[in-house]
C-alpha cells in the first residue's frame, strides 16, 4: 500500500542526524573536550554498529592454546604448589583435555592441582598474550611464575560455579611476568563440587577437560570476545564518536533537540564539552535539549560508547547503531514524544488525543488538530484555546471519525495527525504522526479479536540484529525483516528481549503486523555479570517510560512486555516489584495489556499464580502443556506462548487452535540471530562442539539471510498460511556433527534433493501436509502412499532409496487432488545468478538494496550444496556494506569483497549514497560463469 505522505510540520524541522559523524575504536580519553583533535579518526554514516565490523589486527590480542597435552597433576589443595621451584616429578602424569574422572579422580568436593612448563613459541617471545585454557571444570585459578593470572568461578567456602554455561578460561599473561631465560611454570588450582557431570553442560567434570574452539578467528570474530558464544564471539569494547556542525544564526532563538533512538550501551554524550546525558540503557531512546547552542558557528556533539565485558546473552553490537535525529522548534512547543493518541470505537470513533505543550512563559496557545484518512483526506478538525503556563501542560483533545478504515494485520489502514500550535494568529508548530484506529479485546471466552475479527497470533521472536549488517537498524533492513516475516506466514513478532527500533515499528505498522513490545530480559538478579542488573533498580522507571512514550502510538504495538524469565518469581518481592512495573505501565498507558515471557519448572508452575497476576495476559515460555490444566484453575487467564520450542510446533501451533483462552503462539525464533551460537543444534551442551566456533544460534524459521527453513514450512502446514505440501529429507549424515535434541534444535532435514553418494540408500522424507493422503514419486514412479492426519502430527513419512532426479509429493483430500510439491536434483555448478530485491532505491543516504547470489547448475536451478568461493566488484552510485551467507559457523568478514557460498547463496547489502547514479554489480567464482546487473539505480 502507498502510504499519502505525512503533512508538512513547518515551522518545526527533524533532521535525520546520521551523517558525517567522526569514529574511533577504543578509549579516547580527553575527545569530550570541544578542540580535541579528532581529524585521525575516521568518517562513518549512522546507523553504525562497530562490533560487526572486521576487528582490528592490532586489537586482536596473540593467544596460545595451551589445554592439549602432558600435565602434572595432584589430587588435594596445598596454595603452596603455585611455587615455580617446586619439586613435582612425584605427580602423576595426565593428558589433556580430559574429564579427571578419566584419571581417577572420582569424588564430590574434590580439589586437584596441574603444573605445566610453559614454552613459548617464536612468535609469542617479548609479547603480551592470552594463556588458553579451554574450558576447566568447575572452578579455577591458574598461576604464572606463582603470580594469578586469573580465575573462574569462586573456590570454597563462597563456592560459585562460574556460570552455567562455563567461560573459557583464558587469562592474559604480560610478557614482563616471564623470566628472560625459560623455565617458566604454568600452575592451576581446581575444584569441583559435582560428583557427576550434567548432561548438558561442563558443570560436574573436572579440571582441564576440553580445549578452546579451533581456528583462526577472523572478520568481527575473536576467541577473546569476553562473552564468548552467547554474542557469537563477537566483541564489544570502547568506541567515541564526534560530530561537528554547524548552527545556522537564523536559528537564533530556537530550541534545538536531539534524539538517540539507541546506542549501545552506557553512553555519555557531550555538547561542546559540556556533559548533557548519560545512559546506560542499551535499547531505549534517549534525548536532550542542547544548551547554549554557538549560533552562527561550529558546534560539536562528542559520545561515548561503553560495551564492558559480558553484558548480554545474545549479539548487541556497539555504537550509535539507530538513528539519531536532531529538531529545531520555537520555545512553545509540543514537548517531545509529548502527543498520545488512543482510539476507541470503531464505527463511530473517538479519538482521543493528549498534547503536552512547552512553553518557557505563560501563553495563550490554540491547538488545532487535524486528523487525515489513509488517502491524505481530512476528517476531523479541533481547535481548543489553551492557557499553558511557564513549563509544561497536558491538554486534552476529542475528535470524532465517521465509519473510518480500521488498522488491522490484514489491512493496515494508518491515518495521521496534523497537530499546530498557534499563538497570536501565528504558527509557532507542528508535528504530524501516523496512527491506526482499531479495537482489541483479550478475552479467555473469545480469545484475541482484532476489530471483532477471532486472530490467531502467529508469532516469532526476534532479536533486533539484523543479521550480516549487525544491528545497525536501517529502515530498509528493518522493514524487510518483517517483510519476509509475513511472506512466511508470521503476523506478529515479540522483540525479544528489548525494545526494538523506532524504525521497525514503523514498518510494522505500515506493513501489518503485531508486536509484543518488550523492556527486559533482567531486573535487579544478573543474569551476566555487565548485564542490565547493574542499572535496573535506578532507571527501570525512565526506560519504561521511553519506551512506552516512544511507542504508545504505534497501532502494531499490542502489549507491553516487562520482562522475560526474570527470576526469584515466587518471592513476594518480585512479585512486588512486577505489581509496579506494570501499574507504571498502564499509568502512562491503560489501552494495552501488560505481559511477560514467564518460564519455570512444572514444580514451580503453580506457585507463580499470584506473580501471574500482576500482569494482564501473562505469556508462557516453554509451557504449553499447562494450558489445559491452569485453565481449570484460573478460567479468566489469557495466555499465549511467548516461546515455543521448534520440536513441538504441532502442539503449540495447531492443538492450542482449539483452546480459545490461549491467543498465538511465539516460536524461539522468528528469525535467526548471531549469538548464543549453535542452541539450534547442541541446545547448551558445550562439551558436543567439538571446538567449533558456531556464531549463530541457528534456531530461527528463517535463517540469518531471510531464508525459510523445513521447521517454517512445517509451521505453515499447521497455520494453513502457506503451500498445502512441503517435502523435507533426513540428512543421513548429521549436518553439523553430533547434534544435541533440545527445545530449539528441529530435525535435521533439508529442503533439496542432492544427495551424491547415497545412491540406492535409504532416504527418510517427511511430507508435512494437512492433506490426507500423499502419494510420493520419484521420477515418475510411485514410492508409496500415506495418510497425514492429528495422530501422525500431520507428516507423512517415507523410506526413498535415493536416485537423483524429481522427487514429488502429491497430497489428496477425501480422494481430491488438493496440491504438490516437488524437489528435483541440481546439476553440477555452472554459473552464478543475481537478482536485486529491487532495482531503485532514493540516493537518501539510507535506502539499501539486498541483491541475491546464487549458484546454479546448468538449468538454472541454485546447487544446494555449493560452496564456491565468491568475489564481487562494485562501481556506482551506492556502497557494499555486506556480503556474507546464513552459515551458523561463519568466521569470515561481512566486509570482505570475497565470500563463500553456503546451500549455493550468498546475500549482498548495498547502501545507496547520496548521489543519484547507476550501480554495477559482478560476481565472480572460479570455473563458473560469473554474473553481473547493471540495471541498478539509486535516485
Ligand atoms: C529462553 C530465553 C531466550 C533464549 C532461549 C534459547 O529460555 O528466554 O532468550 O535464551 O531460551 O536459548
Amino acid at each position: 500500500m502507498t502510504l499519502a505522505p505525512l503533512p508538512s510540520t513547518e515551522p518545526r524541522k527533524k533532521i535525520l542526524f546520521d551523517f558525517g559523524w567522526r569514529f574511533h575504536r577504543g578509549e579516547a580519553l580527553g575527545a569530550e573536550r570541544p578542540g580535541y583533535d579528532d581529524r585521525g579518526w575516521r568518517t562513518v554514516d549512522l546507523p553504525h554498529d562497530w562490533s560487526i565490523e572486521d576487528i582490528p589486527a592490532e586489537e586482536r590480542t596473540p593467544f596460545l592454546r595451551f589445554t592439549e597435552g602432558t600435565w602434572k597433576f595432584r589430587a588435594g589443595d596445598n596454595l603452596a604448589w603455585k611455587n615455580p621451584g617446586l619439586d613435582d616429578k612425584g605427580w602423576k602424569t595426565v593428558q589433556a583435555p580430559a574429564d579427571w574422572r578419566e584419571y581417577g579422580h572420582k569424588k564430590k568436593n574434590a580439589w586437584g592441582w596441574f603444573r605445566r612448563e610453559l614454552v613459548l613459541p617464536a612468535g609469542l617471545i617479548d609479547r603480551d598474550f592470552v594463556l588458553d585454557l579451554g574450558l576447566v571444570a568447575e572452578v579455577c585459578e591458574a598461576f604464572v611464575n606463582g603470580r594469578s593470572i586469573g580465575r573462574t568461578g569462586t573456590f570454597p567456602p563462597k563456592y560459585k560455579a562460574p556460570n552455567w554455561w562455563m567461560p573459557l578460561s583464558q587469562f592474559l599473561v604480560k610478557a614482563a611476568w616471564l623470566n628472560p631465560d625459560g623455565g617458566d611454570v604454568v600452575a592451576l588450582r581446581v575444584f569441583s563440587k559435582m560428583g557427576k557431570p550434567l548432561p548438558h553442560c561442563g558443570l560436574g567434570k573436572g579440571g582441564l577437560w576440553q580445549g578452546s574452539p579451533e581456528g583462526d578467528a577472523k572478520g568481527p570474530f575473536d576467541f577473546l570476545s569476553p562473552s564468548n558464544w552467547a554474542t557469537g564471539y563477537t566483541v564489544g569494547g570502547r568506541g567515541w564518536y564526534r560530530k561537528t556542525f554547524q548552527v545556522p544564526s537564523s536559528w537564533k532563538g530556537k530550541r534545538l533537540h536531539l534524539n538517540f533512538d539507541g546506542v549501545y550501551m552506557d553512553s555519555r554524550v557531550w555538547f561542546n564539552g559540556k556533559l548533557v546525558a548519560e545512559h546506560p540503557y542499551g535499547y531505549t531512546p534517549f534525548d536532550f535539549e542542547l544548551p547554549e547552542p554557538k549560533w552562527g558557528a561550529a558546534n560539536t556533539v562528542t559520545v561515548q560508547v561503553r560495551n564492558d565485558g559480558f553484558n548480554s546473552r545474545w549479539y548487541t553490537g556497539s555504537g550509535i547503531y539507530r538513528h539519531v535525529h536532531l529538531t529545531v522548534s520555537d520555545p512553545v512547543h509540543v514537548a517531545h514524544r509529548g502527543i498520545s493518541i488512543r482510539t476507541s470505537g470503531t464505527r463511530r470513533t473517538l479519538v482521543d488525543l493528549g498534547v503536552d505543550v512547552k512553553a518557557e512563559v505563560r501563553t495563550e496557545v490554540t491547538i488545532r488538530t487535524s486528523l487525515f484518512d489513509p488517502q491524505g483526506r481530512k476528517v476531523a478538525e479541533k481547535e481548543t484555546e489553551v492557557v499553558c503556563p511557564a513549563g509544561n501542560k497536558a491538554f486534552q483533545q476529542t475528535l470524532v471519525l465517521d465509519q473510518p478504515a480500521l488498522w488491522s494485520a490484514d489491512e493496515p489502514n494508518l491515518h495521521s495527525a496534523l497537530i499546530q500550535l498557534w499563538v497570536d494568529g501565528r504558527l509557532k508548530d507542528a508535528q504530524s504522526l501516523r496512527f491506526g484506529v482499531r479495537d482489541l479485546v483479550f478475552n479467555a471466552r473469545v480469545g484475541f479479536l482484532c476489530n471483532g475479527r477471532k486472530t490467531v497470533l502467529r508469532g516469532g521472536c526476534m532479536h533486533h540484529d539484523n543479521g550480516i549488517l549487525g544491528s545497525r537498524a536501517f529502515d530498509a533492513a528493518e522493514e524487510r525483516r518483517i517483510r519476509v516475516m509475513k511472506e512466511n506466514g508470521f503476523n506478529a513478532v515479540r522483540t525479544s528481549h528489548n525494545p526494538p527500533s523506532e524504525a521497525f515499528l514503523d514498518a510494522c505498522d505500515r506493513l501489518g503486523f503485531f508486536v509484543l513490545d518488550e523492556a527486559f530480559d533482567q531486573w535487579q538478579d544478573k543474569t551476566n555479570e555487565k548485564d542490565y542488573h547493574r542499572f535496573h533498580a535506578k532507571w527501570w522507571k525512565k526506560d519504561l517510560e521511553a519506551l512506552v512514550l516512544r511507542d504508545r502510538n504505534h497501532p502494531s504495538v499490542i502489549m507491553w512486555s516487562i520482562g522475560n524469565e526474570i527470576s526469584s518469581k515466587e518471592k513476594p518481592a518480585t512479585v512486588e516489584l512486577a505489581r509496579q512495573q506494570a501499574g507504571f505501565v498502564r499509568s502512562l498507558d491503560p489501552s494495552r495489556p501488560v505481559t511477560e515471557g514467564v518460564n519455570g519448572s512444572d514444580k514451580q508452575w503453580v506457585s507463580f499464580d499470584p506473580y501471574m497476576k500482576a500482569h494482564d495476559v501473562p505469556g508462557y515460555n516453554y509451557m504449553e502443556r499447562w494450558y489445559r490444566r491452569d485453565h481449570e484453575r484460573v478460567p479468566g487467564r489469557v495466555t499465549y506462548q511467548s516461546e515455543s520450542s521448534s520440536q513441538r510446533i504441532f502442539e503449540s501451533c495447531f492443538e492450542t487452535q482449539e483452546m480459545p483462552w490461549v491467543i498465538g503462539d511465539f516460536v524461539w525464533t522468528g528469525y535467526d540471530y548471531i549469538g548464543e551460537a549453535s542452541i539450534g543444534w547442541h541446545s547448551f551442551d558445550l562439551s558436543k562442539r567439538e571446538n567449533r566456533m558456531w556464531t549463530t544460534a541457528h534456531c530461527g524459521d528463517l535463517d540469518l539471510c531471510g531464508h525459510a527453513r523445513p521447521q517454517n514450512h512445517y509451521r505453515q502446514v499447521m497455520w494453513g498460511t502457506g503451500p498445502a505440501l512441503a517435502l523435507a529429507v533426513h540428512s543421513p549424515f548429521p549436518s553439523f556433527g553430533p547434534r544435541v535434541a533440545g527445545s530449539w534444535s528441529y530435525d535435521d532435514v533439508q529442503p533439496h534433493w542432492n544427495w551424491a553418494g547415497y545412491e540406492g540408500k535409504k532416504l527418510a522424507v517427511d511430507v508435512y501436509t494437512q492433506c490426507d493422503r500423499v502419494e510420493l514419486r520419484l521420477n515418475g514412479r510411485k514410492i508409496g502412499t500415506a495418510k497425514s492426519d492429528k495422530a501422525t502430527k500431520f507428516k507423512a513419512s517415507f523410506k526413498v532409496p535415493y536416485q537423483p532426479g524429481r522427487l514429488m509429493a502429491v497430497g489428496y483430500r477425501e480422494g481430491k487432488k488438493a496440491g504438490e510439491a516437488v524437489l528435483q536434483t541440481a546439476g553440477k555448478p555452472v554459473a552464478l545468478r543475481l537478482r536485486s530485491e529491487k532495482a531503485l532505491v532514493d540516493a537518501d543516504g539510507q535506502s539499501l538494496l539486498f541483491a541475491h547470489v546464487d549458484v546454479v547448475d546448468g538449468s538454472g536451478r541454485r546447487v544446494p550444496t555449493a560452496d564456491n568461493l565468491l568475489a564481487v566488484e562494485t562501481s556506482g552510485a551506492a556502497e557494499r556494506v555486506a556480503f556474507g551467507t546464513a552459515h551458523p559457523q561463519n568466521l569470515d568478514s561481512f566486509a570482505d569483497a570475497e565470500h563463500r557460498a553456503y546451500e549455493g547463496r550468498a546475500l549482498l547489502v548495498f547502501r545507496a549514497g547520496a548521489k543519484k547514479g547507476g550501480l554495477r554489480v559482478k560476481v565472480s567464482s572460479a570455473g563458473l560463469k560469473s554474473a553481473t546487473l547493471s540495471s541498478l539505480r539509486v535516485g
